[in-house]
């Protein structure tokens, strides 16, 4: 059906302009909340030093650090050794248990579970004062070298990062955002969102894993435009049945090449390209979440177009 709608007009995009920049600003966080995020890591970091881990080191990773962070956003921790020249000698589970055991006295964290026989092993746990959510890794190489993807494609375009937040949003909303329940992670929708803006025309973001040293990109199109368009392009004009996500390269990469063909939707992780993060989405979910795209175009197309669907500030 949205195939017949008209395009916006002129008033409608100046409205979901004004949407999409509200987003962001009621959801990314203010300055100081990334100090307070810093001051949470380096308190955690000295107890545990002086507690278990004398050569502990903890990085943040994630939303925290790639531009895409929510307030509310949990925050993802790294743990790595100073002394440690053999990361695959390292005993995962029986590091997280102990890790565990240290976290458990310190008294402004509750809520400390070890996920130790997990593919990831982690520790999760809560901050008392800011209410925020962590967990610890280790050696999470891979999700930092992402981090840092995310994070300068973020920096190139402002509108790329405000786009960010709305498909964030829409996915955490319409609770098609976790790659533990079938969906989707965040991390896979902010890449649906880069190759769309490395593919609509003007492009608005650059291949950088393929970049020739001066390709910056004229900014002709609003975010606005930019959003209805990026939601048809899923909704609409995306071979799922055939193609793949590939944000690494500009060429059509195909299921087939990847042999892939089982998959609902095919998104390639940029850095371990054998990782299709679309895997665990059955047929239903995949439809589920096309026909989320299309009925948010409709949405932002209805005479009142600055809301959003649903309660959106209550979504959590
Ligand atoms: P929010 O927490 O929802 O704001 O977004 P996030 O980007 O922090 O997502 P999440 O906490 O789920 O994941 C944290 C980070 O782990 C991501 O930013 C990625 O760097 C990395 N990550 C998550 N899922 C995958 C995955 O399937 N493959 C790889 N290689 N990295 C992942
Ligand atoms: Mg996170």
């Amino acid at each position: 059906p949205a195939r017949q709608l008209p395009p916006p007009t002129a008033k409608q995009v100046q409205l979901l302009d004004r949407l999409c920049s509200d987003v962001f600003s009621d959801w990314a966080p203010p300055a100081h909340e990334y100090q307070v995020r810093e001051n949470m890591l380096r308190t955690i970091e000295d107890f545990i030093r002086h507690q278990a881990f004398p050569s502990a080191r903890l990085t943040l990773f994630g939303s925290s650090c790639n531009g895409f962070g929510f307030r509310n956003s949990d925050l993802d921790i790294c743990l790595t050794f100073d002394d440690c020249s053999d990361p695959q000698s390292l005993d995962q589970p029986d590091i997280i248990l102990k890790l565990a055991e240290t976290l458990k006295r310190l008294r402004f964290i509750y809520n400390v579970i070890p996920i130790s026989t997990a593919k990831v092993p982690i520790v999760k746990f809560t901050d008392r004062r800011s209410r925020l959510e962590a967990d610890i890794s280790l050696y999470n190489t891979l999700a930092q070298h992402n981090t840092l993807l995310l994070h300068t494609y973020a920096k190139l375009d402002s509108r790329a990062r405000i786009l960010g937040y709305m498909v964030k949003l829409m996915a955490k909303i319409c609770d098609i955002c976790d790659a533990s329940r079938g969906s989707l992670s965040s991390y896979a929708y902010t890449l649906l969102l880069i190759y769309y803006l490395q593919r609509c025309k003007p492009a608005v973001l650059p291949v950088l894993q393929e970049l020739d040293a001066d390709s910056r990109r004229p900014r002709l199109v609003d975010g606005a435009d930019l959003w209805i368009g990026f939601l048809r392009f899923y909704g609409e004009h995306f071979d799922f049945e055939r193609n793949v996500v590939c944000i690494r390269r500009m060429e059509v990469l195909s299921k087939f090449e990847k042999l892939w063909n089982g998959s609902f939707i095919a998104i390639e992780d940029p850095f371990l390209l054998s990782h299709n993060l679309g895997g665990g989405v059955r047929r239903k979910m995949a439809s589920f979440i096309r026909r989320t795209f299309l009925l948010w175009r409709l949405h932002h197309m209805r005479p009142i177009p600055n809301s959003l669907p649903h309660g959106y500030r209550d979504f959590r």
